[in-house]
């Protein structure tokens, strides 16, 4: 089965498109997301076609100002709570999955739910979820070690351990930077973790199954 997403056509057109919607910067990060999907695709197993088109769409509403994206939320008829409407930057991937649901009816919902996904994460990521998420942060334009070092794992650990490294990477730079953390960032987190060693007496009173503290 053909989807008309797939097609050259609707990646050109939707490309000329971004280009006038965001400036030259993430306009070119967006083709590097695109591009970096598609290779994490092809070595985990996932759609290429569909990585590729969602990392092209992932900041289609980037280009609003904090004030914009949440007139664009309100447009969109979305309900917004009041710790989100206090961040209002992350809410560019939630309403670019709404907005292009609404207007490219081609797109399917693993590629709208990527998309959605592509800032705050989710405790049940789908591999093309977790493609995106990867993508955005390890593009070719992302610079600094920690990304190099991000890049060389790929296809040397899973997708999901892949995508816990990462995932880790940006909950450090949100506290390293002192902005606000997403109250359900530790549900998440926790949703990846295995579960723990039980602690009993008999280990020894200097076992330490957490590690250190
Ligand atoms: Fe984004
Ligand atoms: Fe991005």
């Amino acid at each position: 089965m053909t989807n008309e997403s797939h097609s050259e056509a609707f990646f050109d057109a939707r490309r000329d498109e971004l280009e006038q919607r965001v400036g030259p910067r993430r306009f070119a990060h967006s083709l590097g997301v695109s591009k970096t999907a598609e290779e994490l695709a092809r070595t985990y197993g996932v759609d290429e076609d569909e990585a590729r088109i969602a990392g092209l769409l992932h900041d289609w509403d980037k280009g609003y100002d904090d004030p914009g994206i949440l007139a664009r939320a309100a447009e969109l008829g979305m309900e917004i709570d009041a710790e989100l409407q206090a961040m209002p930057r992350v809410l560019h991937g939630m309403t670019a999955a709404v907005a292009l649901e609404r207007d490219f009816s081609c797109l399917s919902p693993a590629v709208l739910q990527a998309i959605d996904r592509h800032t705050l994460g989710a405790p049940d990521m789908s591999d093309l979820d977790m493609v995106v998420y990867i993508a955005d942060a390890l593009e070719p334009g992302r610079k600094g070690k920690r990304a190099a070092k991000l890049r060389e794992a790929i296809g040397n650990v899973t997708l999901q351990e892949l995508f816990i490294e990462v995932y880790a990477y940006w909950v450090e730079l949100i506290m390293e930077r002192r902005h606000p953390m997403y109250s359900k960032t530790v549900d998440i987190w926790n949703a990846y973790m295995p579960p723990q060693e039980p602690f009993t007496a008999a280990q020894g009173a200097d076992y330490m199954p957490y590690g250190r503290p």
